[in-house]
């Protein structure tokens, strides 16, 4: 369902037309001469733009010193958009503070844990706990609100940027400070914080609240739960200063939607997001591909993600590049076709908006090299085509606005503070790799051919047949009960290695690993046994495992072993079990299967839950199924993975994208994506 936030975003600021899918870019015109932007509007007509983000690294510009405001430009450009039928998302411009506020205040600059600061000269030069800084942001924050509260091309304001991209820790003394107050509120009393910190251990008993510190470079190893407690009090205080923006836009403009664009990708993990995702109106996300074997797979599974962190609701793809960034090693270019099936894969995954960084590809400064919608060769580009044709599927795909994600047979728990806590130091191994881990079971039901939601913890379980959870590290009391109630009400829970085996204080569950989980899965671990880079295992079911194997005893005869070790220190002992529980049943593994080992494994876990691919055989692997669904119709979006033509019959439906062959089966060209609509049922 639309909410009337967002409908705001997908019908334009008049209200009047009908929803469709938004589409356009972050726009910089503060970057060219005037007479750049009538041309700007023009093509943006011409490729089917309906939103640009306008204003997002403009604070030098519109305040240019502590009192003076240049907003004329800015009108002008609001205007303009307006006159060409197109909203604005506008920036509240606090990304990268200007020369003269760091120059009179430099007690807002970041600090690394080595002690250095982080100097202007870049961009997010700043301290999300600075009180200084938090005034002169909201200041104006205040001031562009109140200039452009009525203005009709406004349609959502966007908070900041990428908040914590490049700030998530600062080590400074505002965070010393807020760090404290933050721990005071978390434990009342020292004593509280001594028992949950474990300072029993290397004399670290504190007797005054002022002796705590950010966990700044140390001699050894800093205490593991204080690391903790700075990871989630860095996320909560960008959290805070994305709450304070929001307050005073909701106070001047309450119709406004408010969003601010999360960086779900690739190896981002300070924001703790399933966290932030109920301050704003409706969720946005930033996506870039990073070239390799998994590429494809890495973003289906981060929009996948960023669907289960909205609760399935619709997003915003908010920024991701028509061809490629400049801030890799090598920054490869998008093969034809890759610009438009990674843009549909993300409304395959839920999103009402395509966006891209940036509408006209800059001519100077660090992001020159990075592609845009207009590059540097114009709009008589192949490129620029790509966008005007993207512009138009976009359009055709208008009755898919607004619709929602139907819930998969099969759950992924993705969950923050165990990723958080699985990969910090003094572990048993420095090569775990939560998303990694989780990806990898992804990937391996994509090639099954079998739909899978990710969900971040909270969510209803229930909805889910089958329901995996890679590397559940923390599992307070709560959680455990959670799961036990979700295998015995019929659902099969899979879990993996190092599971299970801290509370929210990060101390050990004792008696036996996986102490919160040893009941439910009726197995205990003596030991854990990690092994070496580029040491393996063998299992009795053919399988390879890397990284991690257990010592594992089986509880009693309801125990099931579903595989062995052959080889290693363990062999002969179980790999892989299982136990019924209830109505469901609770299955473990062991080690790290990898995409191929876990492609042959899954079929026995998904078994006992009666599921299996959707697909027919044919297209299991090469073609990735999703399913959206809305008062407009059931939507079925049909991704080839594959660089070959895919024929799959016997699926019918009003095709809104793609074609059909004269035997009914549909199309799909290489990296096609069709889409098909079904009565809503
Ligand atoms: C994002 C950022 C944009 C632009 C883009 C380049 O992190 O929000 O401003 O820098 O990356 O890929």
């Amino acid at each position: 369902m639309i909410s009337t936030l967002q409908s705001r975003m997908l019908r334009g600021a008049d209200g009047d037309a009908a929803p469709r899918l938004a589409y356009g870019a972050d726009y910089n015109p503060e970057q060219w001469p005037r007479d750049v932007w009538e041309e700007d509007v023009r093509l943006m007509q011409e490729a089917g733009v309906t939103v640009v983000s306008v204003g997002i690294f403009s604070w030098a510009r519109i305040q240019p010193g502590p009192d003076t405001w240049d907003f004329g430009w800015l009108d002008e450009v609001m205007d303009l958009l307006h006159a060409g039928g197109i909203g604005v998302d506008l920036a509240t411009a606090t990304a990268s503070p200007p020369p003269w506020l760091t120059t009179a205040h430099p007690e807002i600059l970041p600090v690394t844990a080595n002690g250095e600061t982080l100097w202007p000269g870049a961009r997010q030069h700043w301290r999300p706990t600075s009180p200084v800084f938090r005034e002169h942001a909201l200041r104006l924050v205040r001031e562009i609100a109140g200039r452009y509260k009525d203005h009709p091309a406004l349609v959502a304001w966007h908070v900041s940027n990428e908040l914590g991209c490049h700030n998530v820790y600062d080590y400074s003394d505002d965070a010393a400070r807020a760090f404290r107050l933050w721990l005071r509120a978390r434990y009342g009393t020292l004593d509280a914080l001594n028992h949950a910190w474990g300072t029993a251990f290397w004399s670290q008993r504190y007797s005054d609240w002022e002796q705590i510190l950010p966990p700044r470079l140390a001699a050894s190893h800093p205490n593991p739960t204080q690391q903790l407690d700075f990871k989630r009090f860095s996320s909560d205080a960008l959290k805070d200063h994305l709450v304070a923006e929001r307050e005073i836009l909701r106070e001047i403009t309450p119709g406004v939607p408010v969003t601010t664009n999360f960086m779900v990708m690739g190896g981002t993990k300070g924001m703790n997001y399933p966290d932030w995702a109920g301050e704003i109106d409706f969720v946005s996300n930033d996506h870039y591909v990073h070239p390799g074997p998994q590429d494809r797979d890495e973003l289906s599974f981060s929009a996948n993600l960023v669907s289960g962190i909205a609760s399935g609701r619709p997003w915003f793809l908010m920024e991701h590049s028509t061809s490629a960034v400049n801030w890799q090693s090598v920054n490869v270019a998008k093969r034809p076709g890759d610009l438009a099936r990674d843009s549909l894969l993300h409304v395959a995954h839920g999103a009402d908006a395509v966006c891209f960084f940036q509408w006209r590809q800059s001519a100077a400064g660090a992001e020159k090299y990075h592609s845009a919608m207009v590059p540097h060769a114009g709009a008589d580009s192949d490129l620029f085509r790509a966008v005007a044709d993207l512009g138009a599927k976009l359009k055709a795909l208008a009755p898919v606005a607004g619709s929602e994600r139907e819930a998969a047979a099969v759950g992924i728990l993705y969950d923050w503070e165990s990723w958080w806590a699985s990969e910090q130091d003094s572990h048993p191994t420095s090569l775990l790799d939560y998303r990694q881990e989780a990806l990898d079971w992804y990937s391996a039901l994509l090639a099954l051919g079998v739909r899978a939601d990710l969900v971040t913890t909270g969510a209803d379980l229930s909805r889910h047949q089958v329901l995996v959870a890679p590397v559940l590290h923390m599992v307070p009391a709560g959680l455990a009960k959670d799961l036990t109630r979700y295998a015995e009400q019929g659902g099969h829970l899979v879990i993996t290695y190092f599971s299970g085996v801290v509370d929210e204080n990060d101390h050990v569950w004792l008696g036996g690993y996986p102490g919160a989980l040893r009941d439910l899965l009726g197995i205990r671990i003596e030991e854990f046994g990690p092994l070496l880079a580029g040491e393996s295992v063998e299992l009795d079911d053919s399988t390879r495992g890397t990284l991690w194997t257990d010592r594992i005893t089986v509880a009693d005869g309801a125990t099931d072993v579903l595989a062995h070790y052959r080889s290693g220190v363990h062999a002969g002992r179980p790999a892989v079990t299982r136990r019924s529980t209830g109505d469901g049943s609770a299955s473990y593994v062991s080690t790290r299967l990898g995409v191929d080992g876990l492609r042959s494994l899954l079929p026995r876990l998904l078994e006992p839950a009666g599921v299996s691919s959707e697909l027919p055989s044919q297209a299991r692997g090469s073609v990735e199924l999703t399913v959206r669904r809305g008062p407009e119709g059931r939507f079925l979006f049909l991704v080839n993975r594959t660089d070959e033509t895919v024929r799959v019959p016997g699926f019918d439906g009003e095709v809104l994208l793609g074609a059909r062959d004269a035997e009914g089966s549909l199309v799909l060209g290489p990296r096609e994506v069709v889409v098909l609509r079904r009565p809503a049922v």
